[in-house]
């Protein structure tokens, strides 16, 4: 176990960085490109455990993928019916968006597939994908009668479904989405709020029929998939640049600039919540690249206020209620989040988690059910937290870090590389 260690900053946080590149884009990049004919050049693929995981799985099921330079990808595909049956298990590491997008994909095919994990991985909940996938003809087979991994999948001969998700997600939609390609009539999917749609987004740049009316997503099945001058250019990604955003709010005197961030507005809830707490943040050079809304972002450090955040909000910020928290001890006022009861499930159970750490540090929180209460402003005091092997939660103790008096010591800095490697890098050129 690695541990990092982190001291308040005399200097203010200045400069500009990239922040790399989105993994959500990146796992759906590769997953579109293995399923296209020919070969897709992917530019800025994320270099990350979890989006390593999914070219590991793609090239079992026959892609074939080459590492061009630092950040290239070339993948030859397979065609939407030319995969293969992987001769081992995929193995998923501990990424979920891999393992419920694929389980998708494989529910779509006449062959075997086993998809496992890490211990981290086989905690989180697969009932939501394997329901669906099941009512779509799939016969999926798991832990604890089906609901936890490793998934035993044997697809083929699907039919169209109409589905409406209990909760807003865009893994379930997109695993739904995939499987739908190979089913015999069209599919409609429903949720109770749109969470991210980047895998609608690049359906339709392929070519595939879907549209989205009163709310449903209308899917035809798929003949072939066509990546439009056979490359994708993935933006950086928001969740990532989410750290930066914050750290230079909360800095004294800061001034950043991010650049080339996805600003999809499924995204970027957390702007929306920080600007009605204060926040200083303007996005410049507005444009789109292969199918997804870019821009750059500019943060100058400022004094904040409490929000509350809840009900379609949620799922715009669903990876950001760590870094949102953090923010939260430096508003004045009480800070809420309601209907987030998700954040239970994810990389760990991060209403737990950020509560027991951030009192560490000697943040005011208060749990709930569904989300948490952060009353503010708070003088953080450095201490020993743990990251809970969630990546996410570990970079947002770093920014408290950067404020809280003393040194903070985070044990478990290793999973870190599950989305920014080189996170430390990063902040380092901006002090
Ligand atoms: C993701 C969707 C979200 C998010 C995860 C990545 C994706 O999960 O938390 O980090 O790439 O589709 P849910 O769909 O389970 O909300």
């Amino acid at each position: 176990m690695t541990n990092y260690s982190i001291s308040p900053t005399a200097l203010p946080l200045r400069g500009s960085l990239c922040a790399p590149a989105d993994k959500s884009i990146s796992h759906r990049a590769a997953i579109f490109a293995a399923l296209a004919d020919g070969t897709t050049h992917i530019e800025n693929y994320l270099q990350s455990e979890t989006t390593h995981a999914t070219l590991d799985c793609l090239r079992a099921l026959g892609a074939e993928i080459e590492q061009r330079d630092a950040t290239t990808l070339s993948v030859r595909g397979r065609g939407l019916r030319g995969l293969r049956e992987p001769d081992a298990v995929l193995f998923c590491k501990g990424s979920g968006t891999t393992m419920r997008l694929l389980a998708g994909l494989c529910a779509g095919q006449n062959f075997l597939s086993l998809l496992d994990g890490t211990p981290a991985l086989k905690r989180r909940p697969m009932a939501r994908i394997a329901e669906p996938l099941r009512a779509m003809g799939a016969t999926i087979l798991g832990r604890a009668d089906g609901k936890l991994p490793p998934l035993a999948i044997r697809g083929g001969n699907l039919r169209g479904i109409a589905h409406t998700l209990p909760v807003a997600s865009a893994q379930v939609k997109s695993a739904i989405l995939l499987a739908a390609l190979y089913a015999d009539a069209p599919t409609r999917v429903r949720e109770p709020s749109l969470s991210r749609d980047h895998t609608e987004r690049m359906l339709r740049g392929c070519g595939v029929e879907l549209r989205i009316a009163n709310g449903e997503t209308h899917i035809n099945p798929g003949s072939q998939l066509v990546i439009p001058n056979s490359q994708f250019a993935i933006p950086s990604d928001f969740s990532s640049a989410a750290f930066f955003i914050v750290a230079a709010l909360i800095v004294a005197r800061s001034e950043i600039r991010i650049e080339r961030v996805g600003i999809n507005p499924t995204r970027t809830g957390l702007l929306d919540a920080l600007t009605r707490m204060g926040a200083q943040i303007a996005i410049e050079n507005a444009r789109a690249e292969s199918g997804e809304p870019v821009g750059d972002v500019i943060v100058r450090a400022s004094d904040l206020r409490a929000t509350e955040i809840f009900g379609a909000e949620v799922p715009r910020m669903i990876d950001e209620f760590p870094i949102l928290a953090i923010a939260a001890t430096q508003a004045r006022g009480e800070t809420l989040v309601r209907d987030a009861q998700e954040l239970r499930v994810k990389e760990s159970d991060r209403i737990g988690t950020l509560a027991a750490e951030l009192r560490k540090l000697g943040a005011q929180i208060e749990e709930r059910a569904d989300g948490f209460v952060i009353a503010g402003k708070t003088e953080l005091r450095g201490a020993r937290v743990a990251a809970h092997n969630d990546h996410r939660l570990a970079m947002s103790l770093a920014v408290a870090g950067l404020i809280a008096r003393g040194e903070t010591i985070i044990e478990g800095w290793e999973c870190v590389a599950d989305s920014f490697p080189e996170f430390d890098a990063q902040l380092k050129r901006l002090t």
